[in-house]
Formats: structure tokens, sequence, C-alpha cells
């Protein structure tokens, strides 16, 4: 039994799978939320992830299912976790989607020159990127800055404290902007110029290495047993990746969570120089993965919902856009609620509808939410199509992948028919089969992948001709927004 804990935005889940690929047991416990003092700013307590992990395993564990006999971390990715030297937590760490750090990813690519970061570390300097948060840190909090000495990320910080040791995989490394994507080491060159000390640094594994073994204050404070190895792991996108069988070139997944991520396997670092797309090590070793990211994707329609629907739910809205014509009779909607990464790089972008008439109804918005999410998905494989990255198949996750509306809709916009998992359980799950690769139940990730993940449907395309005029006419709505909105 392998279990994998995933710490995530909202909460932490652990999910025990056997070695046919079963979920036998999953428990959740959720976070506190997220702290904003200011517009932009977003922060959690490390120790409110531990409060969460330990009560996800032990309320997994008390379904006894089974002898732990690995564990296997992934969560979200960026978040800046800053130590003293005694390993207590310094500042509430900034999390992936904290947008402060324009100013500092500035100065980084004044630096270091956009292009020989790109060179160095497969890319660009983002806002949501590790480096450019500990950047602010000096700049504004100098007396914490100068207590440092450990730096981790959110699933790193638990398996700290399950462990006692500082480690991070190559995949969430390459998410902190001071790995050297291409040689899966840290970048010494980046670390000079950023002026953070290497020591800082965790030591670097592969993602179904085991690094640690819980120790016995873990053991005490989870259920689990002393000397039980844990695996390196990675972040939610490629442990998530994992559990889709992601992992050669040609197979790429679609995901509709809270953010949208379009996902491709590749074989050497495929960098885009113009920093469009993430290029990361992927959680197998000797390979790697490129994505794009829409910040605003389940996003959107969450927000359309808590801002509109006057107490309607999804299943309500959803069915009235399903009685929409595909291209929401001339609406469109810009997801660009929280900037957006993917293409544009640009945390300023703002949001829109486009092409209300007054026979636009509330179904209306909400296929052109959902249509508009998809578009943004899609902009990520047309930067495929440019890079000649090759894309066989879609797999479809998350939300996006639970509702026949959004499935059909992610078919017809991408063009191509889209496949459907038999359990498609996120990061844990992918999680758990890097710890059983990592212990030996399977030879290789790849392996693990072939014995567990199982296609259940392939969803055909319906109407693509109508979805493509929408995204040519969706294509033209960020210029035209920048236009008025400046910046
Ligand atoms: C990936 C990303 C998010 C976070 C939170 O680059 O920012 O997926 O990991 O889930």
């Amino acid at each position: 039994m392998f279990l994998g804990i995933d710490v995530g935005t909202g909460g932490t889940r652990a999910v025990l799978v056997d070695r046919a690929g079963r979920v036998v047991g999953s428990c959740a416990a959720e976070h506190a939320g997220i702290r904003s003092e200011r517009i932009g700013w977003a922060e959690q307590y490390p120790e409110d992830w531990w409060r969460a992990a330990q009560q996800a395993v032990q309320g997994v564990l008390a379904g006894g299912a089974g002898q732990v006999e690995a564990v296997g971390l992934t969560g979200q990715m960026h978040g800046c976790v800053m130590l003293d030297a005694d390993g207590r937590v310094l500042r509430p760490a900034l999390i992936w989607c904290d947008q402060r750090t324009q100013p500092q990813c500035d100065w980084l690519t004044e630096t270091i020159g956009f292009e020989r970061l790109i060179e160095l570390t497969c890319n660009p300097a983002l806002p949501n990127f590790t480096l450019t948060k500990l950047l602010w840190v000096r700049e504004h909090e100098p007396e914490v800055f100068g207590k440092i000495a450990h730096v981790l990320c959110p699933k790193d910080y638990v398996r700290y404290r399950m462990t006692g040791e500082f480690a991070m995989d190559m995949q969430e490394a390459s998410g902190t902007l001071l790995l050297d994507v291409t040689h899966r080491q840290w970048s010494a060159e980046v670390a000079e110029a950023a002026g953070i000390p290497m020591g800082w640094l965790p030591r670097l594994f592969e993602g179904p290495e085991i690094c640690a073994r819980i120790d016995e204050a873990g053991a005490k404070a989870t259920g689990l047993t002393v000397g039980t190895p844990v695996a390196a792991g990675a972040g939610d996108q490629g442990a998530g990746a994992v559990g889709m069988g992601i992992l050669a070139p040609g197979s790429v997944s679609a995901t509709i969570g809270t953010s949208g991520v379009v996902f491709a396997a590749t074989d050497k670092p495929t960098k885009d120089r113009l920093g469009r797309l993430h290029t990361f090590c992927h959680a197998a070793p000797g390979v790697w993965h490129v994505m794009g990211v829409t910040n605003g994707a389940g996003l959107s329609l969450r927000w359309l919902r808590d801002t509109f629907a006057g107490g309607a739910g999804y299943e309500e809205l959803t069915a009235e856009a399903a009685r929409v014509a595909a291209g929401s009779d001339g609406m469109l909607w810009a997801p660009y609620l929280f900037g957006e990464r993917t293409p544009h790089l640009d945390a300023s972008a703002r949001a829109a509808f486009v092409g209300i008439t007054a026979s636009h109804g509330r179904g209306h918005f909400v296929r052109a939410v959902m249509e508009g999410v998809a578009y943004s998905l899609k902009d990520t494989l047309t930067l495929f199509g440019e890079l000649g990255i090759p894309v066989e198949s879609i797999r479809l996750g998350g939300g996006g992948a639970r509702g026949a509306l959004w499935r059909q809709i992610q078919a017809d916009v991408y063009g191509q028919s889209v496949e459907l998992l038999e359990a498609e359980e996120g990061g844990a799950f992918g999680a758990a089969l890097l710890a059983g690769t990592g212990v030996g139940a399977w030879p290789s990730v790849e392996a693990a992948c072939a014995a567990t993940v199982r296609v259940a449907e392939v969803i055909a395309v319906n109407d693509a001709a109508a979805m493509e005029a929408g995204y040519g006419v969706y294509r033209r709505i960020y210029p035209a927004l920048k236009m008025i909105q400046g910046g």
C-alpha cells in the first residue's frame, strides 16, 4: 500500500493506493484559507499545512487499509517557505498565486538578462516563481531575510516535519527559478547573480527516489511507522501528470482546476525563446515537460456563480448553458481574472465579456465562460504547434473532466477527441505511484502508469466549426483589451 499526500491550496488530501492502482482510502482536511493583506498578495501558514497533513494522514490510516510501504508527497508549487537555522518558520509563506513580485522579476531579468535566464533555467522571471518571492523579502523584510537558513516549497515543509530532512524533487525545483532545468541541478550562476546562498537550498532528488524516512516525531504526529520510506514526489502538476499517464512525447493532458494547465511530456527540455510556456523537469528521471497555465480557469466559473448566480449551483447553471448553441450566440469570455500566464505573461491583464446583446441570458454567460476557458487552454496547444511539440492524445483532468458539457466543449475547441480516465485522482494518486516506484513495486514510473492508468471513455469532436470561428475572435480580444486598458 502506498500513501500519496497532496498539500494543495484549499486543503491537504491523503490517498492510499494498492499495487493494482486501486484507491483504497482517502481523507482530506481543509486549510485555513489564503491570507491577503493587500490586493495581489497571497500567503499561507506552513504550520496549518502540517496540521491538515496530520489530520488527513491520521484519517486515512484510521480506515485500516493495511501497512503503508512508502509515502510520496505532492502539493501546490512555487510557494516560498523560509526557515531559520533551527528549522523554525520565519514568516507566512508567499504562495504560488501571490502577484506582488513584478518589480523583483524586472530586476532579475535586468540583472541576468532575459535570454540568459531562459538559457540557464529554461524559464523567464514570473511573480509565481519562488526566487522572486525571496527577493521581495530581502527588499522589504531584511530582518527576516537575515535569519533565513533553509528555503522549501510547501510539500517539502511537510516532508521536513515528518522526517527532519530538507529535500526537493527536480520537478518542484524547476518552479523555483533556481534550477538548471537542462542539467537537473541547482544553478550556481542564478543563485549567485540573485544573491541567494546555495546552502539554503535543499538536496535534490528525482521524483521516485527515496530521500527520507519517517522519524519518531513524524510517526507520533501522523500514525505512520518510524522508518517508512518517503519518495521525493513532485509538484501538483508533475504528480498529476504521472497519475494521468502523461510521460511520453505526444501524450498531453488538459486539466481545469482553479487554474487550467495543458501539459506535455518531452524527451528533452523544449524551451520557448519568449518564455510563454513553463519548461520543467518531469517527475520521472530523463523526462522533461512543458506546460501552459491559465490562471483563472475553474476560478472563472466559480467567480460567475458566486458573484451573479443568486444561489444557483453548478448543476443548474450548466444545465442552462447546455441549452445554448456552441459559440454562445457570439458572446465571449476572456478569463484574465488573475492576470494571465500563458501566452501573455501579463500579471496586469484583466478579464472581459465581449459581445453581449439583450437576447443573451444567464446560460449564455455560463457557456461563454466555459468556452473562454477552453479557448485559453487552446492558446497553449497553439504554442505547442508553433514549437513543434507533438500532441497525439489529450487526456482531461480536474473539474473540467467531470461534467459532460465542459468535456464536449473541450473536444470541440481543441478540434480533437479527448480521453477520460477510469480514475482521475489528481496529484495524490501520482505521488503514491512515485512512492511505489521508489520501493520497487514497479521498475519505473512509466511501468507504474502502464499498470495502473486506464482510459475509460473517448469523447469525439461534435461541432468544431463554431468553436474554430469563436477562437479566431477570442485571439483578438487580448490585444484589444490591452489597447483600451493600457499597461
Ligand atoms: C503551477 C501552479 C499551480 C500551483 C497550484 O505552475 O502554479 O498549479 O501548483 O496548484
